[in-house]
């Protein structure tokens, strides 16, 4: 009897347990997490081959979107057709389209297109590859205020549908992702379902997101790290200068957004630092009051949860960030909620960031419930529920965060806070003449 075909059958399985051995491996194993809620299932559903398939948007640069979504048919043309009135398209778009394979998985045609010049603040109508469906967008606003809905970790369970149907209810203008998105975990159909999941939303507001572990995808000698995520989830890395999709940054409204990688090299040496210190030179906080960032792994975190994986990272950009007056820091990865006061080298810093761990989205991990007592000075609320945020900027000097846990299904607010800028207290100019000398420096 021939062995491939049962070969064949049983790799994504031995890849799962792999994939699952090597996620859990680092987390800390003195905690034990609550039962996660099902993961979804999709029934299959045919669709004709040219058929547009998991649509999703995010910013290409000044006044421009990236509309990404994925066909069977190869052959499907890579052109978005846009107009602000349902039905009549008064502009076209030509993109480009790639594919990849992961062992026995053959992707679908990945389509690219950048459509733009676009009006702030507008409703936008479009369809990918001259097919039906319409879909329809809202731009971001040019000025302040904006609103970011946050959330990491997401995955594809009875949570993330909870978390993604309670961010639909709220008015917001784009979507944070700082990093694990789908779990596929080696398994290549996942990224497809997520793709479809999130769809409904993506579609219509930018998903600006960064990569986690659960991105990786590895296989040594084999295949190289964030190949799906990377050909799947294109970010404005190249818009912002910057060589490579796993850190970028953009500008929305009044706020400068930093997107960088957790598992790239962060060393002072390595590109992505080279990269983050260009970029934050371009910053000019007169014309974005506010600086954020977003990252996969946290800085400060009190939970037991994943303790000392971001020191490394810390040690060697938190002085950059600090002198670049950094108002927010986002990351995920813990799959729980805490926000810091203001802080920077462990201590709280009336000029340092306040750091949000949000890696509570839904995944199939479950709950990181046990925290270190006591709470560190620094920390301000903790929780170990699943929720999402929202950031809203109001103007240079005020921004509201409010964080909403999944409870019984309802979105209930549970910690909010008004964060005021480093611009307005001054830290910004008391700083500048340090920031200038490390960003000089060779
Ligand atoms: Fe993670």
């Amino acid at each position: 009897m021939d062995p491939k075909p049962i070969i064949i059958l049983i790799l994504p399985i031995i890849l799962s347990l792999i994939a699952t051995a090597i996620v859990t491996a680092s987390a800390d194993s003195s905690y034990v997490r609550p039962l996660p809620r099902r993961t979804l299932q999709f029934p299959w559903n045919p669709k004709p081959s040219s058929n547009p398939q998991q649509v999703h948007i995010s910013l290409a640069g000044d006044k421009h979107m990236r509309v990404t979504w994925i066909t069977d048919d190869k052959s499907s043309p890579s052109k978005v057709e846009y107009g602000t009135s349902p039905g009549r398209y008064s502009s076209v778009a030509q993109g480009e389209s790639t594919s990849y394979s992961y062992l026995f998985y053959k992707s679908g045609q990945i389509h690219h297109t950048v459509i733009g010049p676009l009006q702030p603040g507008t409703v936008y109508f479009y369809r990918c590859g001259g097919q039906d469906p319409e879909f329809q967008l809202k731009t971001p606003p040019a000025q302040l205020p904006v609103t970011f809905a946050v959330a990491g970790d997401l995955g594809q369970t009875g949570w993330t549908k909870s978390t993604l149907d309670h961010i639909d209810q709220c008015k917001y203008d784009l979507h944070l992702l700082p990093g694990d998105l789908s779990y596929a975990d080696y398994i290549q159909h996942k990224w497809d379902t997520f793709g479809e999941l999130v769809q409904p939303l993506a579609s219509a507001r930018p998903w600006m997101v960064t990569q986690g572990n659960h991105e990786k995808e590895n296989i040594p000698l084999l295949k190289d790290a964030f190949q799906s995520y990377n050909a799947r989830w294109k970010m404005p890395y190249k818009e912002s200068g910057s060589g490579s999709n796993l850190y970028y940054s953009f500008e929305v409204a009044g706020v400068h957004v930093i997107m960088l990688g957790s598992y790239t090299d962060y060393d002072i040496y390595s590109d992505q630092y080279r990269w983050l210190k260009a970029d934050l030179s371009t910053v000019d906080r007169k014309r974005t009051p506010w600086l954020i960032v977003l990252f996969h792994v946290p800085w400060y975190n009190s939970n037991k949860a994943h303790q000392g994986e971001g020191d490394d990272m810390m040690a060697s950009m938190e002085p950059l960030l600090h002198a670049a007056s950094v108002d927010i820091v986002l990351a995920g990865h813990v799959h729980a909620y805490e926000r810091s006061n203001r802080v920077n080298n462990g201590k709280a810093d009336p000029c340092g960031a306040v750091h949000i761990t949000i890696g509570d989205g839904g995944n199939r991990e479950g709950l990181a419930h046990k925290y270190k007592i006591p709470s560190p000075e620094w920390s301000v609320f903790r929780e170990a529920s699943f929720g999402h945020g929202e950031l809203k900027v109001v103007n240079s000097t005020h921004a509201f965060w409010s964080w909403h846990r999944n409870d019984d299904d309802e979105p209930v607010k549970s910690d909010d806070v008004w964060i005021t800028s480093l611009v307005s207290s001054g830290c910004v100019a008391e700083k500048s003449h340090e920031l200038r000398k490390i960003l000089m420096a060779p």
